[in-house]
């Protein structure tokens, strides 16, 4: 069994495994009496065939007790429906992007991170939108599933009961590295959290558990401030889930001597090459999809940057030779 790690967790489990109960209970009875009719009334032992008229009692019988197991289903699944759809006042916001693939947290503070720290005991409400298709927030732990959906901000709730580190994950297929777009949740104690919330640091070590390719800041990021925004704002916008450093062919092109290379681009079908210099580049970052390099689909959607924000991306990449 999971454990419970929220407050609604044992709601949900109450329910389930009432239902589970019921239809083991009916799986064995049915079988049973099934197996017991089969050998009982054998065509060796019944060689002539009884008429059996209707009987209006069991007809009765066996439309009200399932009717009524069925009532108490419903009872049991709207408790903790009830419970999910009332967001307690109180509730402390985080602003919650889906993305393919990859989840972005935003904090009332301004504080942005890749993996959700709470507060143990608080009711926490979590605003779920996606910059692109179709994902879900799912965090088995704590039994909240909700769909994240495009042009519509759903809402959460959930007040975990537990410290610890637990995952989070999409659980609606969003496309090749659904599989990759994991997170977590970490309940800290409410001292530790309000340290952390004013420190105002998101802390990139943290993001090293959802892309172990992350982290660990370069020399270049070190020396150069608008190198390590530009590396920073790569990693907040999820760049590094299709793009590797490293050269490794992911859903996109590497960025690892991405500047000066010659690419082939297909402009409506036509290859044609092109030199990846800086407008290139940015031409890239602001409408994907005008030249896809040959060997690669269609799959980004543009991160919203402003100027400054592009230069400074633009900065960092060319630092990955
Ligand atoms: Cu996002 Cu599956």
């Amino acid at each position: 069994m999971l454990t419970q790690s929220s407050t609604v967790a044992s709601q949900v489990d109450a329910a389930f495994y009432f239902i589970v109960g019921v239809s083991t209970l009916l799986l064995v009875a049915i079988t049973g009496l099934m197996s017991y009719f089969v050998i009982r009334y054998n065509h060796k032992r019944n060689p002539t065939p009884t008429d059996i008229e209707g009987n209006t009692w069991l007809e009765v019988l066996w439309t009200v007790i399932p009717l009524a197991i069925v009532m108490v289903m419903f009872y049991y699944g709207f408790l903790g429906y009830r419970t999910m759809r009332n967001v307690p006042q109180d509730a402390m916001a985080v602003k919650v992007t889906a993305m393919m693939w990859r989840w972005s947290f935003a904090y009332e503070n301004g504080l942005q991170t890749d993996v959700l720290r709470v507060p143990l005991g608080k009711p926490v409400k979590v605003l779920l939108r996606s910059n692109d298709v179709i994902h879900s927030f799912y965090v088995p732990a704590f039994r909240i599933k909700k769909d994240v959906v495009p042009g519509k901000e759903n809402v959460a709730w959930f007040e975990p009961t537990s410290l610890g580190e637990f995952d989070l994950m999409c659980a609606e297929y969003c496309g090749v590295d659904h599989s990759k777009m994991l997170s977590k949740v970490i309940v800290m104690p409410e001292a530790e959290f309000t340290r952390w919330y004013k420190s105002k640091a998101p802390s990139l070590a943290a993001s090293a558990t959802s892309t172990p390719a992350a982290a660990k800041p370069m020399e270049a990021e070190k020396a150069d401030p608008l190198v390590a925004e530009g590396a920073a704002l790569a990693n907040r916008n999820g760049c590094f889930a299709c793009h590797s450093r490293d050269g490794t062919k992911l859903t996109g092109p590497t960025f690892k001597g991405l500047f000066g290379r010659e690419v082939t681009v297909l402009v409506g079908g036509k290859p044609k090459t092109v030199v990846a210099d800086e407008a290139y580049v940015r031409k890239s970052i602001a409408a994907p999809e005008a030249e896809i390099v040959k060997g690669f689909q269609p799959r980004m959607s543009p991160p919203k940057l402003t100027d400054k924000e592009t230069t400074a991306l633009l900065a960092y990449l060319k630092t990955l030779k």
